[in-house]
Parts: structure tokens; C-alpha cells; sequence
């Protein structure tokens, strides 16, 4: 179905985003049939370049960053043809003119701020200044949404000066992804897993977000985040909101993030000892972290492990243990909720610990498992085996699914219809930030230096030990 008619103007239209993501990515939906065809995307950056020139720049990346679709040339041109280009100054007043004049009447208007925070402010203002932005118009901005509370909070404030909150949409991907949502479905659509979702039968969650990539190439943004900052103050935290949340009334914006910020807010501090930070070393699968971020005094930990807990009725005394890491041994993004032992077995000899265990895979390999206990087969009396009940989506719905859109495209075209349920709300980034604010400071006040790990493994052997200690163990990476 397609969306409503929009001119959609993407600030730093020649970066790196723009090009690897959003363009291919709306090429995609611009082929799918759901960008209609008289939709336009304006390109808005520093260099002066003409809309021929931006269109050869996007063709380009289509064909570097995009997947199948980048072999249809007539479908290639034709969405080149819907791209148009403005050289603009940020912070000055050149090139609004013309961006005014190339906007149409009657349709969305979207801006996207792929650009660096600090311009956010430059950008609305000027948007307004030059009446190209009105009350039905909608901002998209990407992360990192500021670097601590402070930082976060004067950005929302500067956006909050001219726009509202329902025309800000802050990105995070994850909850593009298609598993993602899926978590929701899972447990809100089903009457197997609710009943049990709480402290009664779940003994521990377990999440991870394993990249088998080091920070090569982006090391000057990365040395100065860090794990906690890039990936567990948004994109893990959004994954245990989803996990943690009250089902909410309905699966309307303002209800989901209602239940997702008490979460956070029920966060409980970590103390030091339930976290690892951890770095890459050099090993045969590639250079150290130092070497990739090209800072060989660099403390910043590119591996985080944490434990943490819920201070609610439905999750008092269940351990959250999350963990993410760059240069680890594979790609593999999972959520494991491991339910309790049984308390008493009717099978002699059965001494096994057998534990039901929900995994949802989030990439690669996208689905979710359940384990099982079962007889095993054969003549020797009720022996227990545990096996899983496998469900890969390809398999089940068919690996025809090439046509569902990426986190990126699906994200960009909730904007365009002006859902904000997949979008972060200013009062959950700010809950956010003053969750990690303390962690961050308290290791930067210790000069806490991480465990070194080797590239290519699973962590530092510390983070095992944070499941160890309580009789634990992490699921393996695989
Ligand atoms: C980004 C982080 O937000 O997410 C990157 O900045 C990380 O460091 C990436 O690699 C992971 O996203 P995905 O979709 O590949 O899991």
C-alpha cells in the first residue's frame, strides 16, 4: 500500500548513512510500489553539486550498498529521477531559498538530520525561519542522541523549540528490525507465554548483540562512545524494554512507550562488580581495537557484559544479564529467556536439570526456538533429552520474503504515515541516559581500564565469570 505523497529532505545527504542506508533503502520501497511515484527526496549538503550530479552519486552507492534490486536499471532510473539536490549552509542562510522554492504544497514534508547533533539546532531553526517547516511537517534524527543526560536533555530542548514531540522521531533501528516487533507479537499475540512471563517461572534473561566487525574506519566516533554508549543505552536497553514491558493497552505510540519508560525507570543502578568492560586484542583474525581506533592509549571497551534488575512486581529478583562486543566470534544477536528448573520430577533417575529456554534469534538466521524435554527414543525407559522446537521464519513463511523491508525503510516509512510506535520518546532517551550516567562516570572516576580479550572470541573470560558466580552460564555464540 502505498504511502501518502511526500518531499522527504535528508541534511548530510551525501554521507555515509544516506548513501549505504536510506537511498538504498527507499529505492527499495520506491520499487516495492509503496514510495508513490511522484514522491521526491532532496539531497541537502555542504558541496555544491547539481541534482544530475547527486543522482550519479546515488546510483553509485545503489550500486556498492544496495542488494538485488541494484541490477534493475530502467527501475534505477526512474527513482534517480524523484532525487533532487540543494547545496545548503547549515548555519548560514545560503541555499534555503532554493530549498523553500523546491518544496510542494500539500504533501509531507519530512526532514532528516543525518548530520552531526551540534547542526540540529542550526537546521530547525532555520527551517522555520524560512517557513519551509510547519505543524504538520516531521523531523527524523539519528543516534547518538547526546552523550550523557546533560547533553540529551539540551537537545531535546533545543528541538522542543520548534517542533513538538509528535514530530520527532528519534531512530534506533533495532526496533526496525523485523524479530524486533516480532518480540511484541510473540508475547502479546499468544496465550502460551504471557501467563509465564514473570518471576514465578523465568529463572534469568539473557540478551546479546555479538558483531563480529571491529570499529575500522569509524574509530574517531567510536573511541569516544564506547560500547555502553553506542550500543546498550539505546539498542540493547530497547531490546529488555521490549522483553520487560506491562503489556500495554493498545499498540499505539504514547501506550508502548509509556510501558517501555517505566521499565527503564525500574532499572536498578549496577554496581561495579556486575560489569565487564572489555577490549580487543590482536589475534590471526585481525589487529588490536588500539590499532583500529588508531588511539594506542585508548581505555574505551568495545565489549560490554552487565547484569542487571528490574525493581517491579513482575520481575523482582531476575537477573537481566546483557552483553555486546565488536570483534567477537560470530554474528549473532539473540534474547534468551531461561525459564525455571522444574521443582520436583516424577523420573527416576532423571537427574539432568532440564529448563525450558525461548531464544529469539535476531540475526542472522532470524527466528526462535523453544527447548523442549522430551523421551528419548528408544527402549531405555523414560530417559529425558531437551531438544529445541525450531522455528526459522524463512522456513515457516517462506524465503520469499524479499520484498520486507529493512529496519531503515520500514522506520522511514512509519514517518511518512506518522506512527511514532518504533520511535524513541525524549522522556526514554533521557531515562536512558540517566541509567548509564552513573556507570560511565563511575568507571571514568575509578580510570577503570577493561580486560583485554582476543579478537575473534567470546568475550573476556570475566564476563563469564559474571554468570558463573551465580551458578549461570552464557549461551554460546554461534
Ligand atoms: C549501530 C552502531 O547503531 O549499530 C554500530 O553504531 C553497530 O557500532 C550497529 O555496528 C549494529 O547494527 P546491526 O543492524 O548491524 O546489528
Amino acid at each position: 500500500i502505498p504511502v501518502d505523497s511526500f518531499d522527504l529532505v535528508i541534511f548530510g545527504g551525501t554521507g555515509d548513512l544516506a548513501r549505504r542506508k536510506i537511498l538504498p533503502g527507499l529505492f527499495r520501497r520506491f520499487r516495492s510500489g509503496q514510495m508513490p511515484a511522484e514522491a521526491r527526496i532532496i539531497g541537502a549538503a555542504r558541496s555544491d553539486m547539481d541534482d544530475a550530479g547527486y543522482r550519479q552519486m546515488i546510483r553509485e552507492a545503489i550500486a556498492e550498498f544496495g542488494s538485488e534490486e541494484k541490477n534493475d536499471a530502467g527501475g534505477i532510473d526512474a527513482f534517480l529521477g524523484r532525487l533532487h539536490y540543494v547545496a545548503i549552509d547549515a548555519t548560514g542562510d545560503g541555499g534555503w531559498s532554493q530549498l523553500r522554492d523546491l518544496m510542494r504544497d500539500g504533501v509531507i514534508r519530512a526532514f532528516y538530520f543525518s548530520v552531526a547533533p551540534s547542526l540540529f539546532g542550526a537546521l530547525a531553526e532555520r527551517l522555520h525561519q524560512h517557513g519551509i517547516a510547519d505543524a504538520s511537517s516531521r523531523i527524523v534524527v539519528e543516534k547518538p542522541f547526546g552523550r550523557d543526560l546533560a547533553s540529551a536533555k539540551a537537545l531535546n530542548a533545543t528541538l522542543a523549540e520548534h517542533f513538538d514531540e509528535g514530530q520527532i522521531y528519534r531512530i534506533d533501528h533495532y526496533l526496525g528490525k523485523e524479530t524486533v516487533q516480532n518480540l511484541m507479537a510473540v508475547r502479546f499475540g499468544n496465550v502460551l507465554f504471557e501467563p509465564l512471563w514473570n518471576s514465578h517461572y523465568i529463572d534469568h534473561i539473557q540478551i546479546t548483540v555479538a558483531e563480529t566487525v571491529g570499529v575500522t574506519g569509524r574509530g574517531s566516533y567510536y573511541d569516544k562512545s564506547g560500547a555502553m554508549r553506542d550500543m546498550v543505552q539505546n539498542h540493547l536497553m530497547q531490546l529488555l524494554c521490549l522483553i520487560a514491558m506491562e503489556p500495554p493497552s493498545t499498540y499505539d505510540a504514547d501506550t508502548v512507550r509509556d510501558e517501555k519508560l517505566k521499565v527503564i525507570r525500574a532499572l536498578q543502578p549496577v554496581e561495579p562488580h556486575q560489569i565487564v568492560r572489555g577490549q580487543y586484542e590482536a589475534s590471526q583474525d585481525g589487529p588490536s581495537y588500539r590499532d583500529d581506533a588508531e588511539n594506542p592509549r585508548s581505555f574505551t571497551e568495545s565489549f560490554l557484559a552487565l547484569k542487571c534488575h528490574i525493581a517491579n512486581w513482575r520481575w523482582a529478583k531476575v537477573p537481566f544479564y546483557i552483553r555486546t562486543g565488536k570483534r567477537m566470534k560470530a554474528r549473532s544477536s539473540e534474547i534468551a529467556v531461561v525459564f525455571k528448573d522444574l521443582g520436583h520430577t516424577i523420573f527416576e533417575g532423571d537427574t539432568a536439570r532440564h529448563r525450558n529456554i525461548l531464544s529469539i534469534r535476531l540475526q542472522p538466521n532470524e527466528g526462535m526456538d523453544l527447548q523442549v524435554t522430551i523421551k528419548e527414543p528408544g527402549p531405555g525407559g523414560m530417559r529425558l533429552v531437551d531438544v529445541p522446537l525450531d522455528m526459522t521464519f524463512a522456513d515457516a513463511l517462506g524465503p520469499d520474503r524479499e520484498d520486507a523491508p529493512d529496519a531503515y525503510e520500514r522506520l522511514i516509512m512509519d514517518v511518512i504515515r506518522g506512527n511514532q510506535t518504533l520511535f524513541m520518546r525524549g522522556d526514554e532517551v533521557e531515562a536512558a541516559w540517566a541509567w548509564t550516567d552513573p556507570i560511565i562516570e563511575g568507571w571514568e572516576a575509578r580510570n577503570d581500564v577493561p580486560k583485554l580479550y582476543d579478537a575473534g572470541t567470546a568475550g573476556p573470560e570475566d564476563a563469564m565469570m559474571l554468570m558463573h558466580r551465580d551458578g549461570r552460564r552464557w549461551r554460546e555464540i554461534k
